[in-house]
């Protein structure tokens, strides 16, 4: 993630409806405003005029997250958070400078356009400006545990929430929690094998992540946080809290399950670690991104396919059969739900095929006092396909905790 200059400006009477509130179509001309500012007081605001290109908004999902008045002074915060070959990502949130109150976040995606009007590669200016084409530009931590260098990223101040992410991905699956979720201190690792994490030579089980988790909370020097795992992750969530619940202030199941696997989910396990072994992760990606996310993900959004797709390229062929392994041989959390004391949030994309509402939905009454979300428009990857709504439904459920 390549961080842009942070602006500020004012929100003037005209910005304002007839209540008196900054309006929906304002914020757009806002956020435009700050994007300039942020080029004038960076690289310049000729510089897609030097460089020969066009920017073309192709899709804008704003939050309106509270209202803002006529003299409001706003925090613009920007960050490119995903670079392709002719596109980009920039994420913006609007924070009012009196009382820190957060009024609204973003999504933009570009193109660049050439001179005739297509769809053309970031100019190399471009593209040094806003981070390689890779997994989020934010550098890691490392730390060392058991013969595996983890590699953490650790974000911001606040209350510590540790991300885990799922199979056959890394912490960039997290891209839009880890840019735009200001107020928490968010840590995010590469589990062993996969991301920039190397495999180490352990035989890999739940407990094996666990582990590691809990010496990455150690390297970074927090004893509790509110622990958000996604599928594998909440795997490895379910069995943090059997081993060490005093690390964990409160749980996030998102698109995840509590069950065992059933004897054809593990031959099937064995097969993909065939796969994995004889062609690649690449070929695990080809084989299993597609059934993980949303029909319309895939048709409207082809960017969140390439960015799953390079997340399972990322991953070591080690990496993705320990990771098999261990969900192969997990054993059944269902007897752990009604005995789970902390605040819980379930969240599922209602298109998961994988997880599906109906499961996540069972779950949520298994626990008590259990809070749940359903994503609309999401399939098994809530947080990469949906992350305004996603994002949304996890800093409602921090909210509420503090
Ligand atoms: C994941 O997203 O982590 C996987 O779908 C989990 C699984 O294969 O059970």
């Amino acid at each position: 993630m390549t961080a842009l200059p942070t602006v500020e400006l004012l929100v003037y009477p005209h910005d304002c409806d007839a209540f008196g509130h900054l309006n929906h179509a304002a914020v757009l001309v806002l956020l435009e405003r700050a994007r300039w500012k942020s080029l004038a007081e960076g690289p310049g605001m000729d510089l897609f005029h030097r460089n020969g290109v066009v920017p073309v908004v192709r899709k804008a999902v704003v939050e309106y997250r509270a209202a803002a008045f006529p003299t409001n002074m706003l925090r613009v915060e920007s960050a490119v958070v995903h670079r392709g070959t002719t596109s980009w990502t920039i994420h913006h949130t609007a924070t009012r400078v009196a009382d820190g109150v957060l009024i609204a976040e973003a999504d933009i995606v570009f193109v660049c356009l050439g001179r005739v009007g297509r769809p053309t590669p970031l100019p190399e200016e471009m593209g040094r400006l806003f981070g390689a084409r890779t997994m989020s530009g934010q550098s890691a931590r490392r730390v060392t545990v058991d013969g595996a260098e983890l590699a953490v990223e650790v974000r911001g101040e606040g209350a510590p929430v540790l991300f885990v992410h799922g199979f056959p991905f890394d912490r960039a699956m997290w891209r839009h929690q880890l840019a735009g979720m200001s107020r928490w201190k968010r840590i995010a690792p590469d589990l062993r094998g996969m991301g920039e994490s190397s495999a180490g030579a352990e035989e890999y089980s739940m407990g094996r992540y666990a582990d590691d988790l809990v010496a990455v909370l150690d390297a970074v020097g927090v004893g509790q946080a509110v622990v958000c795992g996604l599928s594998m992750g909440g795997y490895i969530v379910f069995e943090l809290l059997r081993r060490y619940p005093e690390r964990v202030r409160a749980a996030v199941l998102c698109d995840t399950r509590p069950q065992a696997d059933t004897p054809e989910a593990r031959r099937n396990r064995d097969e993909l670690a065939a796969l994995a072994t004889e062609r690649g992760t690449d070929a695990v990606g080809e084989r299993t991104v597609p059934g993980l996310l949303a029909p319309a993900t895939v048709a409207d959004q082809p960017e969140v396919l390439t960015q799953c797709r390079d997340m399972a390229r990322r991953c070591s062929v080690g990496g993705v059969v320990g990771a098999l392994r261990a969900m192969r041989e997990r054993p059944d959390s269902t007897p752990l739900l009604g005995a789970i004391r902390i605040p819980t949030l379930i969240v599922v994309g209602a298109e998961d095929r994988v997880t599906p509402p109906a499961v996540a939905d069972a779950m949520a009454k298994a626990i008590p006092g259990a809070r749940y979300a359903v994503i609309p428009g999401a399939g098994h990857v809530s947080p990469l396909e949906q992350p305004l709504a996603t994002s949304r439904a996890l800093t409602d459920f921090f909210e509420a905790l503090s």
